[in-house]
Order: C-alpha cells, then structure tokens, then sequence
C-alpha cells in the first residue's frame, strides 16, 4: 500500500488559531507527543516572524527526534536564511518556502506581477536548497487561481529543486471533486512532478477540509498537511485525526496507509486542547467525549450484542479507554507510578509526579472512584503548569436565589498571603473581582467554558477560560469536584501565565499567512 506523509503543521498554522499562543516550553511538550504520534513532518513555526518563533523552531529541531522538522519562510531572501538557520540542527530539516498564486493574493497582498513572482520563487527555492536537500513550495489560494499561471509557479519551483510541491486551499473554497481535479492537474501537468511529492493543505471554512484532502490523495497527492483537532486560521484546518482514520479505517477505500501511531491520537489531541485553551466538540469525530458513546436504547442493545452493529472503529484503536475505574484512595505511589506509566506518561519528572500524586490523594478524598478519565485530566493540567507566581490558598463563596453572591479568596504569592471579598452577579463572578483586587492586573474575560470530566454528581469540572489583559490573551484550565473552585483555578492559572510572560507575542510587523 502507498505510503500517505503526514505533515502536521499545529505549531504554525494551529498556533495561528485566534487568541492560540504558545510558549517555547508548551511548543516543545507538543512536538515531543507529535514524534511519539509518529507524524512524518512537523513545520514547527515561522522564524522569521519573532525571536520566540524562531528559538522554538530552533530548540524543536534540536531536541525533538524522529519527524523531519519544517520552518516557513516567505519567498524572501532574509525569510530563508532564518528558516535554514532555525533547522540547523535538526536530525532532518526542511524549509517550506511559500508565495501566492492567486489574482487576488498577487493584486491586494503581494503587489507583484506574474513575471516577479516567478522570478522571486525560483530565486527562493533555489536559494533553499542551498540548506537542506528538501524543500517544500507552496502557492497560496489555489482553489481561485489560474490554472495555466499555477502549472507555470509550481514548474518553476520544481525546476529551481522543489521535493514537495503543496496545494493550498487557504481559504477553504474548493469543492472536493474539483480540488481533486486541480490537484491531478497539476501533478499531471508540471514537469518533474513524479519526482517529487505532491501535498495538500485544505482550510475548514465550509466545513470541508478533511474531505479535500482525500480528495487530494484520491488524485495522487502523497502528503497531507493538518493539525490537531483541527486547529487553525477561521475554521481552522483538515483534522488529522480524522483524516488518519478515514485513511486507515477505510484503507480497502483508499489503498493507503500512514505510519501514525493511532493510539495516540487521544492524548495528543487532550494535550493540544489544553495547552491551546481550545475545547474540543462533544461530536467532533474521533476525540470528541461522544465519539464513542451510545445513547439510544437500539443502539446500546446492537452494541452489547455485537460492537461492530454500531462502531466503525474500536476506542482504543484511538488510545481511549473506557474510562474505567482504575484507583482509589488506598492506592500507594508505587501503584499510581504504574498507572500512568501504563496510560503512556512514562516521561514524568519527579516533580510532576509528586505534585500529580498529592492532587490524585486529594481528589481520592472528594470522589469515590478515580477513573482513567481523571487521571488524564490531572495529568493535562500539571503538564500545562507554568511556575506558580500565585497560589490559590483557599476560596469561600455564598450565593442563593435571594441574596447577592460574595466570595473571600486567599492568594499567597512571594510578597505574601492576601485576603479579598467581593460580591458579584453570580459567585464566579465574585471570586473573579476578588482575585483581581489581590493581582491588581487588568483582566477581560472573554471566554469561559466548563465540561465535565465522566459522569456522576462527584464528577469533576474543568473550566477553561479566556483573559485578554493589556494587548495579551492568555488561556486558563482549572479542575476540581466544585465548579467555583474549579473556576476560580482557572483565574488564577491565567495570572500564573500572565506573570510567566505567556501570551500571544507580536508578529514585529510579518503577516502570518
Ligand atoms: O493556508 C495556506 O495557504 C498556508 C500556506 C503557508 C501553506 O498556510
Ligand atoms: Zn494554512
């Protein structure tokens, strides 16, 4: 069977997600998960367009084996020499050099002619392989482009030393049967185009991305270009948990297979949410919380009797359990150790375990049965953490239908212990005007969301907010059996990152594409 290659690209085009922002630290953690996921490329950023994108890439391509590591350059000179640069060190490095192919891009953005955008893509992708014998060439905006000026870009990357040639949709406009055609048309149509892989990049914007992208691979293409959970610019881009599993689920269709190790296809998209701030859909396909439950009466009956009545592809295919009972409070450390180590978190430090471990025995206090489901969560918070400028000692609240909500919340941070009280609309907003007075940081709350983690009335929350404070906007998680409680972590975590310098950096004038 054809072997599919696929790129993720969650670090560049995922981190592009409005309100997304990674540090160095979170982009390193993920890129570690994307090589254990066995993904074939991982484009780990845009150096050119801060200091902080460029160190990322760079310390990725150091520290992260496995995948070949991808930096993005514009079709620019000073683009390519900090891509080359940021891979220097990697076990295998590409750089993506990229451009425009549309009428509208060339007028509006690029400002350049036909003839200057040739002459600059030769000059760049020639000037990459110079670096690295492999070099990707995109052109954005395919789908509302000229076919003959497409046939003509593309020729002249492959003739300048392109081994990959990418087909962006950017804007999520084409069609699958006609992106199909576009991309067979250029893999028919530009010279050399057997020698190299063709890719595709498809947008979300009509929801049609991951079915693009087989397309795409139904006419030839051999790279798919995605991100977790589907995370991008506006509706984001193909999901390559889905568009693995329709591969794999379905490859008597297809007649391809990826090397992705499927089992982990549920931690890595748990470890993205969470460190992006972005929830995933119950529904979503794959990793949403419904993906595998039954609620109907007809349905739970098929299952019980037979499991394939109802289910194309098993949970654990994708690294999920039943999220069963596997801990309680008489649990030892030796006992939880190897429950994570069987959970696949074999790579925790000291630290994270002790902490880990006190969170576990306080939440065995609270909840008669621990599931993997908790652990899980437990483990995606503490991996999430930045250093605890502020610690939340305790939180008080009253609230009910005839009086006004108040709270008192204790924060120890290096200067000391703070008590404040405030009354609010309801008692989260009063935590949360209490947490300011201590922090006395200007903070917006944008988005405030809040799931469960299993079922039951002991079943833990997990709140995941969205603070913009002075031009920065900081995602926090929270967990706890008491949503307040669980709220008020949140806050607090988003004043932890806000103190660590996390937030979405300025792009020093570079659009992102
Ligand atoms: O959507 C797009 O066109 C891109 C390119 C840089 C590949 O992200
Ligand atoms: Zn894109």
């Amino acid at each position: 069977m054809a072997h599919v290659r696929i790129f993720d690209t969650t670090l560049r085009d995922g981190e592009q997600t409005p309100g997304v922002a990674l540090n160095t630290a979170q982009k390193i953690e993920i890129a570690k998960q994307l090589a254990r996921l066995n993904v074939d490329i991982i484009e780990a950023g845009f150096p050119i367009t801060s200091q902080g994108d460029f160190e990322a890439v760079s310390r990725i391509a150091r520290e992260v084996q496995g995948p070949v590591i991808c930096a993005l350059a514009r079709t620019a000179r000073a683009d390519v020499e900090r891509a080359a640069e940021s891979i220097e060190h990697a076990g295998a490095g590409r750089i993506h050099v990229f451009t425009s192919g549309s009428p509208i891009h060339l007028e509006h953005m690029l400002r350049k002619t036909e003839a200057e955008v040739l002459e600059a893509t030769a000059v760049n992708v020639t000037l990459a392989r110079q670096y690295t014998d492999d070099v990707e060439f995109s052109a954005q905006d395919c789908t509302r482009a000229d076919l003959g000026f497409l046939i003509r870009l593309y020729t002249a990357a492959v003739t300048a030393g392109a081994t990959t040639i990418n087909i962006p949709d950017t804007v999520g406009y084409g069609m699958p049967e006609e992106y199909g055609t576009l991309v067979r048309a250029i893999r028919e149509g530009v010279p050399g185009a057997e020698g190299v892989h063709v890719s595709t990049h498809c947008h979300d914007d009509l929801g049609l991305a991951v079915a693009n992208s087989l397309a795409a691979v139904g006419a030839g293409a051999t790279q798919v270009e995605c991100t977790i959970n589907g995370i991008g610019e506006r509706a984001g881009n193909a999901s390559l948990e889905e568009v693995v599993m329709a591969l794999e689920t379905r490859k008597d269709f297809w007649g391809h297979t990826t090397q992705i190790a499927t089992r982990e296809l549920y931690r890595t998209s748990r470890m993205v949410s969470m460190m992006t701030g972005t929830m995933v859909p119950p529904n979503k396909a794959v990793v949403g919380d419904n993906a595998f439950a039954h609620e109907s009466g007809i349905h739970q009956d098929g299952v019980i009797k037979a499991v394939e009545t109802y289910e194309i592809m098993s949970a654990e295919t994708v690294g999920r359990d039943a999220g069963v009972l596997v801990m309680g409070k008489h649990s030892g450390r030796r006992a939880f150790r190897k429950t994570l180590v069987e959970m696949g978190y074999e790579e925790l430090g000291d630290d994270e375990f002790n902490a880990l471990f006190t969170q576990f025995k306080s939440l065995c206090d609270r909840k008669q049965t621990v599931t993997s489901d908790d652990i899980r969560a437990l483990v995606d918070v503490e991996t999430a953490r930045v250093p605890q400028t502020y610690l939340l000692e305790s939180v008080q609240f009253q609230s009910g239908t005839a009086m006004t909500p108040m709270a008192t919340v204790k924060l120890t941070t290096d200067t000391g212990t703070y008590e404040e009280a405030a009354t609010g609309d309801g008692p989260v907003d009063a935590v949360y005007k209490a947490l300011e007075r201590i922090a006395q940081v200007p903070l917006t709350l944008e988005g405030y969301e809040i799931r469960s983690v299993g079922s039951g009335k002991d079943a833990l929350g997990e709140v995941t907010v969205r603070v913009s404070s002075e031009g920065r906007s900081v995602h926090g998680r929270g967990l706890s059996t008491d949503v307040v409680e669980a709220s008020a972590k949140a806050y607090v975590d988003v004043l932890n990152k806000l103190a660590a310098g996390v937030g979405r950096a300025s792009a020093a004038g570079v659009a992102t594409p």
